[in-house]
């Protein structure tokens, strides 16, 4: 169990959508503490709310009541303690592979105007900027790849790339928005190793969104489902809140085990199953920093 420090604290968090046809309601009361180096991986029919959570913690939107913390900090935008990658288009298409990476360095770094007031300086740093990310480039072997353009790579490189943006800076919490979903199997089977040996290198916090359940039990260290269907005009809730046995990383043999198999169809029925969820109002929340 891991007894590391709360990282993050979602309380009582409410999230609605207000347009001429009425309110939408999102997300419905989420609270639980995530502590350092977690790996949650979230799971959730489609429209669920899995976006609206991560621009929450990101902080590009704002609750409509309730809040989240981060080391005991309110979230009131967007800070280089959090990084993103997502399905797709997180690189910008007109920069590098190099420059990608530069860019996230950059940004942390310079505003507009201090590039503007101190030239020599940003020059300076620049080009230490540019040594860090070859550096990095090196290390995850995609050096051969520095000066080509995304369009000219392949889908897992690209998302490699990706993840290389987000952790140059290394953020305590990264966010995926179901960043493997546009792989084939092979691709995103290696993309599963890449990030897990990401992950046991850094302190870093992980959450994930997938689609593929089974993707989210192999990664995780803790899985949360997150659904609508116990009474939908309410919005979701955490419907499901587990602590995933060890090993972290789990061998990729942990796939064929009955347990998995087990668990997997108990995440599909007790998670993901419309008229089971209809019927019950206990969710099986049984993580120690689940949320009541
Ligand atoms: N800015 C917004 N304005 C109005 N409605 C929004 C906004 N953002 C999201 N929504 C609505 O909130 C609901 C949840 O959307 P969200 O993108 O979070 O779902 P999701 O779980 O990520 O779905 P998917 O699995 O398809 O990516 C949807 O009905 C969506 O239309
Ligand atoms: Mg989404």
């Amino acid at each position: 169990m891991n007894n590391n420090p709360i990282i993050i604290r979602f309380e009582n968090l409410y999230k609605s959508f207000r347009d001429s046809n009425g309110t939408q309601n999102v997300l419905n009361n989420i609270s639980a503490n995530v502590r350092l180096g977690e790996f949650v991986t979230i799971v959730g029919p489609s429209g669920c709310g899995k976006t609206t959570l991560f621009n929450l913690i990101l902080g590009s939107e704002k609750p409509t009541t309730g809040q989240i913390l981060v080391e005991s900090k309110s979230v009131t935008g967007p800070d280089r303690d959090r990084g993103v990658v997502f399905q797709r288009y997180s690189l910008f298409p007109h920069l590098t592979v190099l420059q990608n990476i530069v860019f996230g360095l950059e940004v942390q770094e310079f505003s507009l105007a201090s590039r503007w007031f101190h030239p020599i300086r940003y020059t300076k740093k620049r080009r230490e900027f540019k040594e860090q990310a070859c550096d990095y480039l090196d290390r995850i072997g995609l050096q051969e790849h520095a000066d080509k353009y995304p369009h000219q790579l392949s889908g897992g490189m690209r998302q490699r790339v990706a993840i290389a943006q987000a952790l140059i800076t290394n953020p305590k919490i990264l966010l995926m928005d179901e960043p493997f979903g546009a792989l084939d199997n092979q691709t995103r089977e290696q993309m599963q190793h890449f990030i897990l040996e990401q992950w046991q290198e850094r302190q870093m916090t992980i959450f994930f969104v997938t689609h593929d359940t089974e993707e989210a039990l192999y990664l995780a260290t803790r899985i949360w489902v997150l659904s609508p269907y116990y009474k939908e005009a309410e919005g979701s809730k955490i419907v499901i809140d587990h602590a995933v046995p060890g090993p972290h990383p789990k061998p990729d043999s942990a796939k064929y085990t009955d347990w998995f198999t087990e668990m997997l169809a108990r995440l599909r029925k007790e998670g993901l199953d419309r008229t089971y969820l209809q019927s019950i109002r206990e969710f099986d929340l049984s993580h120690p920093d689940a949320g009541k």
